[in-house]
């Protein structure tokens, strides 16, 4: 199996096909991170966008959709595709290692989903996430392919990002795991939020 970190090789449209696949995950993901109408949402290495716009749906126009993306490639297809959707999706070009994402309130909610193991490093992203003042109360859904798992579908399993090895880098950052779990489709979650003490 070939593995694509940079996933404009493979095509946005197979990205697309392969999110439409997976939409069970995401609802679950929805409930699991108690996402509501009304809430603000960042979502982190959003690609084609699918999940963006069930997040969209689910918060409403009272709430908000921050879209972050590095590939200008998937803002171009996702700036597309959102053309007859929500208008309540911000889209920002911008690198989850450095950027600066701020929301006129604070997040409720980030949205970190098959995202790490695409990153050069999972650690510089988090602590990025830790430090930036507007995700400071937000819960943070990670979800991940788990090593521990088949591999018939997903990422090489040599690629993927062991449980433990989240959870330490998370704990050691200073967030505290609220809960975790095994999902359908080879994945984890893992649901963290900052330390509020620090
Ligand atoms: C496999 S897609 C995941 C899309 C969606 N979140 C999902 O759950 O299916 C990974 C996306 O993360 C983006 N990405 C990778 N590294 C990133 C970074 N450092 N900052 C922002 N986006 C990044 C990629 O360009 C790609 O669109």
């Amino acid at each position: 199996m070939v593995f694509h970190k940079n996933l404009s090789e493979l095509g946005w449209e197979k990205v697309k096909k392969r999110q439409l696949h997976r939409l069970p995950l995401v609802d679950e993901w929805i409930e699991l991170i108690q996402m509501k109408s009304g809430y603000s949402v960042l979502d982190i290495g959003p690609g084609p966008g699918v999940f963006t716009q069930r997040y969209a749906k689910v918060v409403g126009i009272t709430g908000k959709v921050t879209a972050l993306e590095k590939s200008e490639e998937a803002i171009g297809y996702l700036t597309e595709e959102l053309k007859q959707a929500e208008s309540h999706i911000e889209i920002i070009l911008g690198d989850a290692e450095n950027a600066v994402v701020h929301d006129q309130g604070s997040f409720d909610i980030v949205m970190l989903t098959d995202v790490l193991h695409h990153t050069d490093s999972p650690a510089r992203v988090l602590k990025n996430l830790y430090n930036n003042r507007h995700t400071k109360n937000a819960r943070v859904l990670i979800a991940e392919f788990d090593p521990k798992s088949e591999g018939e579908i997903g990422p090489p399993l040599e690629k993927r990002l062991r449980e433990n090895d989240l959870y330490d880098l998370l704990q050691h950052i200073g967030f505290t795991i609220l809960s975790s779990g095994k999902q359908m489709f080879e994945h984890y979650y893992i649901i963290a939020i900052r330390n509020q003490r620090t």
